[in-house]
């Protein structure tokens, strides 16, 4: 994919509607997550040829357990078969692969993959693909907090010492810039419990098209319609008026 737009900096994404996708075709929701990997593999090599620096892609949420015993194995399954191969295509396009959420929940099989795909491409320079697995907003900030709230027990901080950047220094990946753009497939205008923190000042964009679909004239609309908007981050316009 080649565009003639300014590419944000970061941009993030809610990838929502395997589900519907697979209902439309009559198809068990396992296919949906497979065919969202799919379309997953291929934005991720047009986010590459663009030049993107930061991906962030919301895969699993903290919340999403309380699926169907089916379908969490369903998307377990594909998180195994699919990180060892990005892992691979991550060192032949340069790719440095970060986890986010807590990893902890996960199986000590999936952790060891999920540590390697890290630890494999952290010298990588191309772009940052951060990958949200058993993932919440709140639960991010609630692990920052018990950081926070040890040094305070081991009496290395003060409570009223505390600034907003120690919070961000604190969260999954403190060196990832806050997301310039945050698109949502499938139509849905809701954050579901995503980078609650970090999308203060975030563009939002809710394309009705569902994840499977989601193709690089999409992704390139996405990136035209963020180019048309202004942020002010609570300052004036950018023109002065
Ligand atoms: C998004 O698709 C993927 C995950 C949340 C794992 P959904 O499974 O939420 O699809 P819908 O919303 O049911 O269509
Ligand atoms: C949000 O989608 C989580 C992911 C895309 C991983 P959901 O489909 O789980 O969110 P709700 O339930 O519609 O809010
Ligand atoms: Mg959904």
């Amino acid at each position: 994919m080649t565009t003639e737009q300014k590419v944000p900096n970061h941009i993030a994404v809610i990838l929502d509607g395997n589900g519907r996708w697979a209902k439309k075709r009559r198809l068990p929701r396992a296919l949906g997550h497979k065919q969202g990997c799919e379309t997953l593999k291929s934005i991720l090599d047009s986010c590459n040829d663009i030049g993107l620096k930061y991906l962030t892609v919301y895969a699993f949420s903290t919340e999403n357990w309380k699926r169907s015993n089916d379908e969490v194995a369903a998307l377990m399954q594909l998180i195994r078969y699919y990180i060892p191969r990005l892992e691979k295509k991550a060192m032949k396009k340069n790719t440095r692969v970060l986890i986010m959420g807590d990893r902890e929940r996960f199986s000590p099989d999936m952790i060891r993959i999920l540590d390697s795909v890290e630890q494999t491409t952290k010298d990588n320079t191309g772009l940052t693909f951060i990958l949200g697995l058993n993932y919440g907003g709140r639960d991010e900030i609630r692990r920052a907090m018990v950081k926070l709230g040890r040094e305070i027990a081991a009496g290395t901080l003060k409570p009223e010492d505390i600034t907003e950047e120690m919070i961000s220094a604190r969260l999954d990946n403190p060196d990832v810039p806050d997301p310039d753009l945050i698109i949502r497939t499938s139509g849905e205008m809701r954050l579901s419990n995503f980078l609650t923190w970090q999308s203060a000042y975030s563009e939002f964009e809710f394309p009705a098209v569902l994840w499977p679909d989601f193709s690089d004239d999409d992704l390139e609309a996405a990136i035209a319609e963020y180019n048309g908007r202004d942020r002010r981050f609570g300052g004036r316009k950018s023109d002065g008026s």
